[in-house]
């Protein structure tokens, strides 16, 4: 069974597949064109922990490919009033596909040993490949073919960020990481992080200085400095990441036209500011959207394809 729990699921082919269904189907939906590639096919999303974006795009992804999806949340006791193996045995001899977001990576992980469905990870702690998946989809429509494409993460090198890691090496973009040394990547994890695939144009910059990491980027990003689940280090972590805020004076170092992602929520007046936020650099709405287009082309490939 194929499951997408983290970008190393994929192969690079496979990678750009993906992106070119999503691409596909966004041309067909914008035209008016709602193929049903997916009829009936239902969708169970289990969530331990909020969302707007990754709620919203399943369920209207699903609808408009002619199936379902359904919400599942703390009513379900996962892991507590039901164990993960039983949870996923009996989703799986009901639905079709199963999305996960929750706090430990092991939980998703285990979510799938069980399953007999394809399982999909919309975020863990060290993970989140659907959002990747839809921002280097944002970068391609932007920037064309991504090879030797800067992406500068500026924060807290987070889930999201490892993501974007694993997205760069398979598409051999330029990522350059600034983070305070607590919050940095451990360059001693990094292969093991990306796993197998390198493709040429792929390098990495580890940093603690923002104004190095984005000169000549073609885009910045940042995301929160306090993820879900980290509240209890919120005073800590605000007070370490402060000089990683993205403000008009960082973009301003960045390369000609460099764009702006955060995969949101952003905490405005911290990580980001508004002008920034608001600017026309700030690309941020189109790739929300994105989400909604990249996870079509994932759940098509992975539940029409991907099985055989
Ligand atoms: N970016 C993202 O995953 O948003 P939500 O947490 O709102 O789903
Ligand atoms: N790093 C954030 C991303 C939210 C989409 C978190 O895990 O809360």
């Amino acid at each position: 069974m194929r499951h997408f729990i983290t970008l190393n699921d994929i192969r690079v082919d496979e990678f750009h597949h993906i992106l070119e269904l999503s691409a596909t189907i966004k041309h067909q939906v914008k035209q008016g064109e709602y193929r049903h590639y997916l009829p009936n096919k239902m969708l169970a999303m289990i969530f331990e922990k909020q969302s707007l974006r990754t709620r919203v795009s399943f369920e209207t992804g699903m609808f408009q490919l002619g199936g379902g999806a359904m919400y599942l949340g703390g009513e379900i006791g996962f892991g507590k009033r039901e164990s993960i193996k039983d949870i996923a045995e009996v989703l799986s001899s009901m639905v079709d596909v199963i999305m996960f977001r929750g706090m430990k990576h092991q939980s998703v992980v285990d979510l799938a040993e069980y399953s007999t469905v394809p399982v999909i990870n919309g975020l863990t702690d060290s993970a989140h490949p659907c959002q990747a998946l839809a921002d280097v989809f944002t970068l391609r429509e932007i920037f064309g073919d991504l090879r030797g494409c800067k992406l500068a993460w500026v924060g807290d090198a987070n889930n999201v960020a490892v993501s974007l890691l694993r997205a760069s090496a398979k598409l051999g973009m330029k990522f350059s990481v600034a983070a305070p040394r607590q919050f940095q990547f451990d360059v001693d994890k990094i292969d093991k992080l990306i796993g197998e695939d390198k493709v040429e144009g792929f390098e990495i910059e580890l940093t603690e200085d923002p104004f190095k990491a984005v000169k000549n980027a073609n885009a910045i990003y940042t995301d929160v400095w306090v993820s879900m689940g980290q509240e209890s280090e919120e005073e800590k972590r605000k007070k370490i990441l402060s000089p990683y805020q993205v403000n008009s004076k960082l973009m301003s170092a960045a390369g000609r036209g460099a764009i702006f992602l955060h995969c949101l929520p952003a905490r405005r007046g911290l990580e980001i500011t508004d002008d920034v936020m608001d600017s026309s650099q700030s690309k941020v709405v189109q790739q929300a959207e994105n989400r909604l287009h990249a996870q079509k082309g994932l759940l098509v490939w992975l539940l029409n394809e991907a099985q055989k």
